[in-house]
């Protein structure tokens, strides 16, 4: 388990609002993330109001907790730590109005003697966030609490606009905390120490020496129980707009004045600001064979379930740099990775059929998952007689520092730091306004979808997409894995 230094958890006992407390991502992520956060004592104490459409008592909320960290916890839950956490819990449904929430929030108060503070999640889809920031207004539990806001903000730039234009009557921007939860993977914020803490990298780090930059997150996943939201928003919407876009600004962004949030949005910002508006000629958009039939969705639908674009950041570090980011659902392999290629060398002095260059170009490779993964491949010379050359690389795997067990889940560090006031890793409006400023001709004139095989790697086209350049995934050598125990 983390050790926790001092310092890192809120001032104040955490009154959490959780509301979408019974959907999909509370019991994915968030019911287990707060778990350990209470149980590995990063936070003071902390009590827990679900609050969703389900017409339940607290104990019916309390089964549907318990289930979830059974099957979505990625620790063990012990029976003393869940009684604890039981105990924290309660719940009101929607429909009780505002004055029974209120009641709640001052009873979890009143099980501390000092001062609390409130955080309101909302894990809800995009239509019905602001009438539940009306119920927290009517409710009077603005004051003294935080709101940690999920994706998709907005559907375009007019309702992102009017989204935050309603949010800001009601919150303060420091109050907010857009969630993206990439943002909060440990290897997301390794990006900015191995570029920052280094020498190596920084000197090369631009369109002098980098051809091209990949960022490929495809799923195997489906789309389980969502459909609903998923048939309104897309690939676009839920994973580029939010996700790969982000991780895009951490790749591409300047080196911040310090890190704290504002110079860290400021540079981020900087880097959105810079980007092209998306052409639609350079868009893919795909849909799997078989999602038209799936329960929830339209016959007829012409919602992408995948997702792939170039786009281009017109500044004097990446002018001309091509940016390829590619995901969707159903497809072959579960991935999340960022593929730095580098320039090939002007001129080649080995023999016709050494094998230079015939692997593709030099890459730095990170691998986003919790478990993260670096990887560093080069040409190198085959051992024997003559110059053969051959793809050679330095790979480095979280995994094998023993410090993978002090790692905490996305959702985690986030919810943490939202508490903490921290605002370092959250999206801010003018980022994601200008995000959705760019996104105006692919949104207005998306290009058909095309449909692919489950288990692909999505529509044919997208080869031509990053033609000459190849997809990177799937990877041709696989990444070494010394103890076998895979990821
Ligand atoms: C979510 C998207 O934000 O991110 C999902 O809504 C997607 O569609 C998920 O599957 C991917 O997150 P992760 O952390 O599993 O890579």
């Amino acid at each position: 388990m983390a050790k926790i230094p001092p310092g890192v958890g809120p001032k104040y006992p955490q009154i959490v609002v959780l509301v979408g407390a019974t959907g999909d991502l509370s019991k994915r992520k968030l019911l287990p993330g707060l778990f350990h956060l209470a149980t590995a004592g990063f936070i003071p104490g902390c009590r827990i109001i679900g609050l969703s459409l389900d017409n339940i008592d607290a104990d019916g909320f309390r089964a549907i907790a318990r289930e979830a960290l059974d099957e979505f916890s990625s620790r063990p839950v012990h029976e003393a730590d869940w009684a604890a956490f039981a105990e924290a819990l309660d719940y009101v449904p929607m429909a009780a109005g505002p004055k029974v929430l209120r009641a709640a929030v001052e009873k979890a108060e009143r099980a501390f003697s000092g001062e609390t503070r409130r955080v309101h999640y909302l894990s809800v889809p995009p239509v019905a966030a602001l009438a539940v920031v009306r119920l927290l207004a009517d409710a009077g539990i603005v004051e003294r609490s935080r709101i940690i806001m999920e994706k998709p903000f907005g559907t375009d730039l007019a309702s992102a606009v009017s989204l935050n234009a309603q949010l800001h009557e009601v919150f303060s921007e420091d109050q907010i905390f857009r969630i993206d939860h990439f943002l909060g993977k440990e290897p997301a914020q390794n990006i900015l120490a191995f570029r920052f803490a280094n020498g190596l990298f920084e000197p090369i780090w631009n369109r002098n020496f980098i051809d091209h930059v990949q960022i490929d997150v495809p799923e195997t996943l489906g789309l389980g129980q969502r459909a609903g939201f998923y048939e309104a928003i897309g690939a676009y919407r839920d994973m580029v707009v939010t996700h790969l876009f982000q991780i895009l600004a951490f790749m591409a962004m300047e080196s911040p004045t310090s890190l704290e949030p504002k110079p860290i949005s400021e540079e981020k910002n900087k880097v959105f600001r810079s980007m092209t508006p998306i052409d639609p000629k350079n868009v893919v958009r795909g849909q799997y064979i078989g999602y038209r039939s799936e329960e929830g969705v339209d016959p007829e639908s012409e919602t992408e379930t995948f997702i792939a674009l170039k786009c281009a950041i017109d500044n004097w570090r990446w002018a001309g740099v091509p940016f390829f980011l590619r995901t969707g659902k159903r497809m072959a392999e579960g991935q999340r990775i960022i593929s730095i290629a580098f320039r090939e060398p002007p001129k080649s002095m080995f023999p016709a059929g050494s094998g230079v260059g015939a692997q593709g170009p030099d890459h730095l490779t990170f691998d986003l998952a919790d478990a993260s993964k670096m990887s560093l491949s080069f040409y190198g010379k085959r051992p024997g007689p003559g110059m053969r050359l051959d793809k050679l690389s330095l790979q480095f795997a979280m995994r094998d520092t023993g410090l993978i067990g002090d790692v905490l889940e996305a959702y985690e560090r986030l919810i943490l730091d939202a508490m903490r006031g921290d605002h370092t890793l959250f999206t801010t409006a003018e980022g994601i306004e200008r995000l959705w400023e760019v996104s105006i001709p692919v949104l207005e004139a998306p290009p058909p979808v095309r449909l692919y095989a489950p288990g692909s790697w999505g529509p044919k086209s997208v080869h031509q997409l990053v033609a000459p350049h190849a997809w990177r995934l799937p990877f041709e050598r696989a990444w070494r894995d010394p103890n076998g125990t895979g990821e």
